[in-house]
């Protein structure tokens, strides 16, 4: 049952056009869709992390005797949904109906003890399949089907674009390649359910929620999985309990600040996941960032982890993120085309640096589609004025209120297809007058640019924070230039009557390793000048020479 509904939701045709209910990937269940539509962000959040607690993670043989780890399992309670992906062998995922089940089977399981090992024993919901007979129960397993938790090849990709009929279905196809599963959006909840259960030997009731592009409907497979450690509902318990005589001197202890605070529980958790995390490796304790963090490789899930604690801020941008990407099928759409574009060039990474981060390419992507007439969004101040008491929220001082519910937000009038605004988005930002503008997504307008900064994209909660600060003259001259460079691409494919599958063209095209070669009619005066033509003419003196043969035909 499981594997036909996963194959209906990946089978899903990829090229027709989106409706405006599409939820996104993994807002539901696959053949859910439409039930879970109007969910809140909130509400999505909560049914997925119940789920989480009531799942485990097993490490598998290479072939699993799927039916007899099955039956096995349901002794212990019935199974709702389970499936097998592969990182470091392969792994299982079993959920169960009722929670109950983890702690009979934990009461049922052993603690290895081997004679150069000695285990800290800790009770995890992580475990491993331990075949007492291997040669027979080998015979019975089977090479089972593993759910894909990776991006397709480049080269791979490029084909699949290759054979669309549309820039537009070329862009939805990248879209559902990439875009995180139903089974990965699972996983990921379940990690940090995992982690939550050693963070909690700390901090009894604290919670970790996932958070940025795992949970705001912009997730590409692979991407990293931030987690937010929240301990704010110890203290909303003890809050109502203010009449008595006693403080609780165990878990109130003054120290010089909220800095220090969050420094030293993401110390001990650190040291905690080090020691005692099962699958946890690489633990890295990256306290004196402007965001404190531990940084950790989730190894069973294959997850390279972000745990910060205190980042409230970031959880109500990852909601509004949701929000914009839910309003309208296009945004999600035209964010994963232009983050893959960024990432082909270069022009994002995934180490820091003074290059622009997926996060400022999406608030970018949101104020293009907010200029547009009629815009296909509205502005942040819209969006505030639209919310009820319920979704007041204001932090350190902060208004991030904004409107929960989309069924309250009206659609778009802009019909605009995906191809002319893919095409629109390289035109307008290869035109943006950064020197003298910021872009600012409350507003829905750009404003003055309060400081020298290349970029100044004002951050949607904290105006006074421009989050590209990072970004450099050098890093924005690339930008502008391919910028340009993929706009003259994509018009001159709009002539274009017959899309060849075996010459890249379209997005295909913009996402090959140098898109210099491909715009040999510049038109005049747009072109980009100085430096940027200086580079443009040696790599197309590079290319050509190199592969001449590789070049697209005119
Ligand atoms: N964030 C923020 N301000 C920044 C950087 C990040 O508020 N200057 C918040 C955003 O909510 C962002 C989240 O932190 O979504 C996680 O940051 P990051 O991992 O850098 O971005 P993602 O959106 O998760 O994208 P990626 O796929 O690159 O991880
Ligand atoms: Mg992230």
């Amino acid at each position: 049952r499981f594997l036909d509904s996963l194959h209906r939701h990946l089978s899903s045709p990829g090229t027709a056009i989106l409706k405006r209910e599409e939820p996104p990937a993994g807002s539901a269940e696959p053949g859910l869709q439409e039930k879970s539509n109007n969910k809140t962000f909130s509400e999505v959040q909560k049914e997925r992390r119940e789920q989480a607690q009531r799942s485990i993670l097993i490490s598998c043989p290479k072939k699993v005797p799927e039916k007899k780890l099955l039956k096995h399992l349901c002794q212990h309670g019935e199974i709702t949904n389970h499936f097998f992906f592969e990182s470091f062998g392969i792994h299982a995922v079993i959920e169960f109906s009722k929670k109950e089940s983890i702690a009979s089977l934990q009461d049922a399981t052993f603690i290895p003890r081997g004679e150069t090992e000695f285990p800290i024993p800790f009770k995890s919901r992580f475990f491993h399949l331990n075949l007492k007979n291997p040669s027979n129960q080998t015979s019975d397993g089977m090479l089972v089907q593993c759910s894909n938790q990776s991006s397709p090849l480049n080269a791979d990709l490029i084909q699949t674009l290759c054979n669309a009929e549309s820039v537009e279905g070329q862009i939805i196809t990248l879209m559902r390649t990439l875009q995180i599963t139903e089974e990965n959006i699972r996983l990921r909840y379940l990690s940090c359910s995992l982690i939550e259960d050693i963070a909690a030997a700390y901090f009894p009731s604290c919670t970790i929620k996932p958070f940025g592009s795992s949970v705001n409907s912009f997730g590409k497979l692979g991407c990293d999985l931030d987690m937010f450690l929240d301990l704010d509902d110890i203290g909303k318990n003890s809050a109502t309990k203010t009449a008595g005589p006693f403080l609780m001197e165990y878990q109130v202890k003054s120290v010089p600040s909220e800095r220090w605070a969050t420094q030293k529980i993401l110390a001990v958790i650190g040291e905690c996941l080090d020691n005692f995390g099962p699958g946890c490796v690489s633990v890295q304790k990256i306290l004196h960032a402007r965001c404190p963090l531990v940084r950790f490789s989730h190894q069973a899930s294959g997850f390279q982890c972000d745990l910060t604690a205190n980042n409230r801020i970031a959880m109500k941008s990852s909601e509004l993120l949701y929000i914009y990407g839910s309003l309208d099928s296009r945004v999600r759409a035209l964010v994963f085309s232009v983050r893959c574009w960024a990432r082909q060039h270069a022009l994002t990474s995934s180490i820091p640096g003074a290059w622009l981060t997926n996060f400022s390419l999406t608030i970018m992507v949101i104020f293009f589609l907010q200029k547009r007439s009629p815009p296909v969004l509205p502005s942040l101040d819209y969006l505030k004025n639209l919310a009820d008491a319920r979704d007041k929220c204001i932090i350190e001082g902060n208004d991030c209120t904004f409107v929960s519910n989309l069924d309250r937000i009206k659609p778009s009038e802009n019909t605009e297809t995906l191809d002319i605004l893919l095409c629109q988005f390289f035109e307008y930002f290869g035109n943006f007058s950064f020197n003298k503008n910021s872009i600012n997504i409350r507003k829905g307008k750009e404003q003055n640019k309060p400081d020298s900064s290349p970029v100044y994209i004002q951050n949607p909660f904290e105006p006074a924070l421009n989050i590209s600060r990072n970004v450099n003259e050098s890093q924005l001259e690339r930008f502008v230039h391919l910028a340009r460079e993929s706009a003259w691409i994509l018009q001159e494919d709009k002539g274009r009557s017959s899309k060849s599958s075996s010459h890249p063209w379209g997005l295909a095209a913009l996402l090959q390793p140098s898109v210099s070669n491909k715009s040999k009619a510049k038109k005049p005066g747009r072109g980009p000048t100085g430096e940027a033509v200086r580079k443009l003419l040696e790599s197309i003196k590079a290319d050509s020479s190199k592969h001449s043969a590789a070049t697209r035909e005119e």
